[in-house]
Order: C-alpha cells, then structure tokens, then sequence
C-alpha cells in the first residue's frame, strides 16, 4: 500500500486508533491475479475465508467468481450473506474442518455444503446426523511446510487432515456409512523459501497421481492454500506464472490417473488479502531501558495497537513492515522495538519467533505521530479479540478516492453482550 494515497491522518481523526484500512482495488487486483491462474474449465480457486472474513471483502471475492473454503459453521453462513450460494452441486461453499463445532452440522446438513473431513472419526459423527451426501477429505501427506515452525500444515506432527496410509481405511469407513468421497484435499502450506511452495506443490500432484485410483468418485483435488506473500519490503513477490504450470500437469495427469476429468481446486487466502491492508496506530511515548547486568538497553516506541488487534507477530514472530508517519518519518533511521499497550511482556511487533527482541531501523517518532503495520489483511482483524475489554478496532475501506467505515469500534456493550445469567442445573 503506498501511504501517499491515503488521508492517514484523516481517517484517524474520524474513527479514531488504532484501525484497519483496506484497499478494495489492492483487493481485486490480487483476486484478478488469482482468476488468471485458475484460468480455464477445469481449475478453480476458493478463497480461504478465515484470513479476513469482513462482509464487504466476501462480496469483492462473490463478484470476482471465486469460491469459498470456509472452517465453522459461522463461516459458511458469512459467505452465505455475501452472496455465495449453498449447494454441492457445484459445491461454491465448502467446510473444512478438523473437528465439527458449534452448529457446523446443522449448517452443512440445512445447506447442503459439501464437508472436508480432517480426521477420521468426522465420517462417524456425520452419519450419526443422518447424512448420506458427499464428502471430500483431507489428507496429511506426510509432507509440507508452513510459512514459520509454529504453522506445521502436513507431516508427523501436523495436526491437520487423516494421515496418508489410512485414507484406504478412511474410504471404506465412509463407503460402509454411505459416504461418497467426491474430492480429495490437503494444505501442506507455504514454506519459508517461495520456490519451495511450487516444488511442495509438484510433490502433492505426485501423490494425489498414486492415490487417485483407489477413489472412484472423486471428481475434484483440491491443493489447498499457502500462495506466498512477500511481508519484507526487499523479498520478491511470488511469481504466479511458477504455479501455473503445476495446475495445468495436474489436470493433466490427473485425470490420466482416474479416468475421467478431475477439477483442480485452489484455496489461497493470505495472498489474496495480506497486502491490500494495514493496522494504522498512533505513538503515545518513547521511554528507553538502559544496559545493565541483565542485558542491553532498548528504545521503546509505545503505541495504542496490541496483539488483541494484530496477533501474528506474537503467535508466531510474523514481521510486518513498519511505517512512521508524521513529525518523525525523515529522521535517520535508529534501532527501535515497537510495543502495544496490552499488560503482556510479548505485546512487541518487533520480535522473532524465540520470542526475542528485534529491534527495527526506523525513524525516531514523535509522540502523536501515526505508525502503520503492513500487510496486516490476512490474520489481521480475522484473529483480533476483544482481550482486556479493548473491543475490536474499526475497519475502513477505501474505494477509488472514497474511504467507508465497514466495521466500527465495539465498544462496552459489545465486549459483554454474551454475557448472562441463566440457571442450568
Ligand atoms: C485448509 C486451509 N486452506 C487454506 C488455507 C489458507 O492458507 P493461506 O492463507 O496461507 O493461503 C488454510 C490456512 O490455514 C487452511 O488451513
């Protein structure tokens, strides 16, 4: 996002800090990318929804012709209200899901959403509701990369999907509840170098190839999400045109492997929205600590954003590029740790992922003066909680010149609207 083009300080005035500002043209454009690499009948791409889930980002993604892989119950109903239809036939919606939650059943059953089961036990528990519909699985292949450590997407110790040599006992469980697996799926994830993304990729064509026979019904492979997006400023953006050829040798051979057309699916969702938006934030104070027996001493840049707003960097030691803007932003560059406001020692956006202390080279701010955190679109506002009663942040959307509060601050009522007290036993 080029900060020229926005009323930063404007905008602040108006809603107040910290808030999320979105691009909706960063936003299509990004999606327009994403329909030249499902380009032609036989692949298609979803969005994964759970990396910024705002009604009028769904609606941007509805009109751009994209389908959605949503993770609850509440997610499927989300998309619902933006436009995406209900339905397997095709199946516009899917529900991916390790562990059925909430009303996720219910959902699935009244809408007819076609199921992704991450764990075997899932055909159970589908079959206790009375469900004889068709089913897609996720598979672990025993391989995969996320784009940290703490993101573990396929492999020993991946939580994610039924391990790779019980899929055959997987398929005759499902086929003894009169489940029918129409598709198959894995996420093995990004990879923190970006050409190991299309080589994961090529290896899960190798695999979905041998095991294809084994699945009669199977009409689609869905090879999930974890398209790179480049969060430093001196890492080259991911190259489309690399993937592209993977999709295109997957319908191929695909569809060799099982004797009929097999539809090739798609599922990215921080590369469609890590980049069309921000967490804007003002500097309240700068305080130093000073070199002592313990360590050395840092210059702490305090700000009114916390992890309750943007999580990644505390998760997971995520970097997002930093911006000062206002009275400071032409001073020389100096070391600088940037915290939040939270009564949490890891409430730091400049750290790693032991958890240590990276200070950043950026000009020294003013108190008052605004402080951006890029690339804040994806697991931004869609992870942001209301811990220590803070309330959710505002979220603005800025369309050829015109900037519409999309979401507003919660405030009191909002934090404790749950809460009741109702007798139970
Ligand atoms: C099943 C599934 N699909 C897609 C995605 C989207 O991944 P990304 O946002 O990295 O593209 C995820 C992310 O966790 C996922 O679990």
């Amino acid at each position: 996002m080029n900060l020229d083009t926005y009323p930063l300080n404007q905008l602040a005035a108006r809603v107040g800090t910290p808030f999320f500002l979105l691009d909706a043209e960063i936003l299509r454009g990004n999606l327009r990318r994403l329909n030249a690499l499902a380009a032609g009948p036989r692949v298609v791409a979803r969005y994964a929804m759970k990396a910024n889930s705002v009604r009028q980002v769904l609606e941007l993604v509805c009109e751009a012709g994209l389908w959605i892989d949503a993770v609850s119950g509440n997610e499927v109903l989300r998309a619902m209200r933006a436009g995406f239809p209900g339905g397997t036939e095709p199946p516009r919606i899917m529900l991916t899901a390790d562990v059925f939650r909430d009303n996720a059943l219910d959902v699935l059953q009244q809408h007819h959403i076609l199921p992704n089961l991450g764990s075997p036990g899932m055909i159970r528990q589908l079959a206790a509701t009375g469900y004889y519909g068709p089913v897609a699985v996720r598979a672990n292949p025993g391989f995969g990369h996320g784009h940290v450590q703490a993101c573990d997407t396929g492999g020993p110790s991946s939580k994610h999907g039924v391990w790779h040599e019980d899929l055959e006992q997987l398929r005759q469980t499902a086929a003894a509840a009169g489940l029918t697996i129409v598709a198959l799926h894995a996420h093995i994830g990004t990879g923190p170098e970006p050409r190991e993304f299309d080589q994961n990729m090529r290896k899960l064509v190798d695999f979905f190839e041998a095991i294809l026979p084994g699945f009669p019904d199977a009409s689609a492979v869905n090879f999930g999400g974890g398209i790179p997006h480049p969060y430093r400023p001196d890492q080259p953006a991911y190259d489309l045109s690399w993937y592209r050829p993977v999709l295109e040798d997957a319908v191929v051979r695909l569809a060799r492997a099982a004797g009929r057309p097999i539809r090739v699916e798609i599922e990215p969702g921080r590369y469609a929205v890590a980049g069309m938006a921000a967490l804007v934030c003002r500097v309240h104070d700068i305080k130093t600590t000073r070199a002592n027996a313990k360590g050395p001493g840092y210059r702490f840049v305090m700000v009114d954003a916390g992890f309750c707003d943007l999580v990644r960097p505390a998760m997971y030691g995520a970097y997002h590029h930093i911006s000062v803007v206002g009275a400071g932003a032409s001073r020389t560059p100096e070391p600088l740790v940037v915290a939040g406001p939270l009564c949490e020692s890891g409430d730091v956006f400049t750290r790693d992922e032991n958890e240590l202390l990276v200070p950043r080279l950026l000009p020294r701010p003013e108190p008052g003066d605004l402080l951006v955190l890029h690339d804040a679109g994806a697991y931004g506002s869609a992870m942001s909680s209301n811990y220590v009663s803070l309330g959710r942040v505002p979220q603005v959307m800025w369309d050829a010149g015109r900037a519409t509060l999309i979401s507003r601050r919660e405030n009191l009522d909002d934090v404790v609207r749950a809460e009741c007290e109702e007798p139970l036993v």
